[in-house]
């Protein structure tokens, strides 16, 4: 006879192995099938976790060459020991899948290796090195994430031309480094190997880096990354890239709307042009799924897909592909398959970009309210002012809050500085309970803290702030 369980979660990413815990919680029997050897999605394996960690450590590289003689700290120039820098970041992949695997065993959910598909309604079969298997399940969850896009006539090799996978693994630091799209994943990876040496040139299609942010961040961002050594080159497409019999890459560009062509040579160059949504394999036809325009699974308010007991949530399906995002989609969907009100506040999702400085921003940039026609007021605080940041040597960027100006109520805030990624909390926990820019800025920041400027950011948007 089949397994049977209640609810069969597809994918082991942030959204799948989340939903399986909170299910398992609501007193659910819950299977997990992943086709990857380890538990964790692309998050875990080969997105947020390594990236994180290669990030931490060349920003340590970078700062221990160019900042520490001026704090007093007399050091001879910084050795890279990649091998060893790269032996951290498996370390801190492999203790974070190993701790879902504890989380699976602890929650009594039963994993399965191998590739799943729903062969029809309450069946999916689970194909391994080891045959066939069906497991019938009351609800199914697909959480089969993203993948890179290609471009189309650029093969990726993941040595020379790599995706966001092999540029977490290149064994050696490239002299030249080409990024094709100046978006997340484009200017953190970049940054990384910028710091440990490459000359990197960033190719964008479109004329601005990190499309969607707030543009008045983005300008100051690209000037910020330009003084660290990174050459833009925006409005502007990669054409082909041929590979030399001596290692180099000749990579063909063009102005986007057509133009001269120009040549650059490369060591590696990294193709970050956006992500699409996974479903190969996933038997989607045998229960009527159909997806978008953009491969993405089409769902309700609840998560539900067109069949029956089959819901979608994550990367697969349309929204900002973020952890966070997938996680919160998790949650909320156990929560719904066990008759509660799972909810996720799209509105109040924090979004981060791990750069030096770093970018953070929840709500709506200035670009959106100024197209949606908001009446909206701006409180803009520099770090140049916060005594906490002087001593810190990060006097770059500024906290933005932009708020309703008949309700004061905080509409976006955007922060571009230091540890950005911790300080947008306050302001995402602000908006989760609809606060204004006067609540926030009666209430209280320990001193010196970054957040001060938090708070004068607020205090700009009414009366003033105190430091400026
Ligand atoms: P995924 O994490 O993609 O997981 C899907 C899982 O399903 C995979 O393990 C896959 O093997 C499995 N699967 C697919 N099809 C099948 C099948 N048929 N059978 C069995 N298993 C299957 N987001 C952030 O919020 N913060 C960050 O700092 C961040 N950094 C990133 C850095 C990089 C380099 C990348 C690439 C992404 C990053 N992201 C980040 C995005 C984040 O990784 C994704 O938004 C998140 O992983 C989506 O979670 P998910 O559960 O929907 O899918
Ligand atoms: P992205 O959508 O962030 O950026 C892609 C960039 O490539 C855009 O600027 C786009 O205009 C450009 N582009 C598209 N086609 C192009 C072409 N042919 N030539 C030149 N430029 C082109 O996608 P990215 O960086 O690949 O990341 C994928 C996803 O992963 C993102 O949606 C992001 O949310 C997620 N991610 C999140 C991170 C975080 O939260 N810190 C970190 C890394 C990834």
């Amino acid at each position: 006879m089949a397994d049977q369980f209640d609810l069969t979660v597809i994918g082991s990413g942030p959204g799948g192995y989340v939903c399986a815990i909170r299910a398992a919680q609501l007193g659910m029997k819950v299977a997990v099938v992943e086709k990857m050897p380890t538990l964790g999605g692309t998050c875990l394996n080969i997105g947020c976790i390594p990236s994180k960690a290669l990030l931490h450590a060349s920003e340590l590289f970078e700062e221990a060459g160019h900042n520490f003689s001026h704090l007093g700290i007399d050091i001879s120039a910084p050795q890279l020991n990649l091998a060893q820098m790269m032996v951290h970041k498996d370390e801190t992949v492999a203790a974070n899948v190993n701790g879902v695997a504890f989380l699976f065993k602890k929650n009594k959910i039963t994993s399965f290796t191998g590739l799943g598909s729903i062969a029809g309604p309450g069946k999916v079969k689970v194909t391994s090195d080891k045959g066939e298997q069906i497991i019938e399940s009351r609800n199914i969850v697909i959480a089969t994430g993203s993948v890179p896009a290609s471009l189309p006539g650029i093969e990726i090799d993941e040595e020379r031309i790599v995706t966001s996978t092999g540029a977490l693994a290149l064994g050696a630091v490239p002299d030249r480094l080409l990024v094709i799209g100046a978006g997340v994943i484009g200017l953190e990876l970049g940054s990384v190997w910028a710091r440990l040496g490459s000359k990197v040139t960033v190719v964008e299609y479109l004329d601005r880096i990190l499309p969607g942010m707030d543009s008045e961040v983005a300008r100051q961002f690209q000037r910020i990354l330009q003084k660290q050594g990174v050459e833009f080159k925006l409005s502007a497409k990669v054409k082909s890239i041929d590979k030399q019999d001596d290692g180099s890459l000749t990579v063909r560009i063009e102005p986007a709307q057509g133009g001269d062509m120009q040549i650059i040579d490369a060591d590696v160059a990294l193709v970050a042009i956006g992500r699409k949504a996974y479903t190969q394999g996933l038997g989607l036809e045998s229960v009527g799924i159909v997806p978008d325009e953009r491969g993405r699974i089409p769902v309700g308010p609840a998560y539900g897909t067109s069949a029956e007991y089959i819901y979608a949530i994550g990367d697969v399906i349309a929204g900002p592909m973020l952890a966070h995002k997938a996680e919160d989609e998790g949650i909320a969907v156990a929560e719904i398959i066990a008759g509660q009100h799972g909810h996720v506040n799209y509105g109040a999702m924090p979004s981060v970009v791990y750069t030096n400085p770093e970018i953070a921003s929840v709500g709506r940039s200035e670009d959106e309210l100024k197209a949606a026609g908001i009446d909206y007021k701006v409180g803009k605080f520099p770090f140049t002012a916060n005594g906490r940041a002087k001593a810190q040597m990060a006097t770059q960027g500024f906290v933005k809050i932009l708020a309703d100006v008949a309700t004061d109520r905080v509409l976006g805030a955007h922060i571009i500085g230091k540890n950005a990624s911790e300080m947008i909390e306050a302001l995402t926990v602000l908006m989760e309970f609809s606060g204004s820019a006067e609540d926030l800025a009666r209430t209280t920041a320990a001193h010196p803290t970054l957040s001060e400027a938090i708070r004068e950011a607020a205090l700009m948007c009414g009366d003033g702030a105190i430091h400026i």
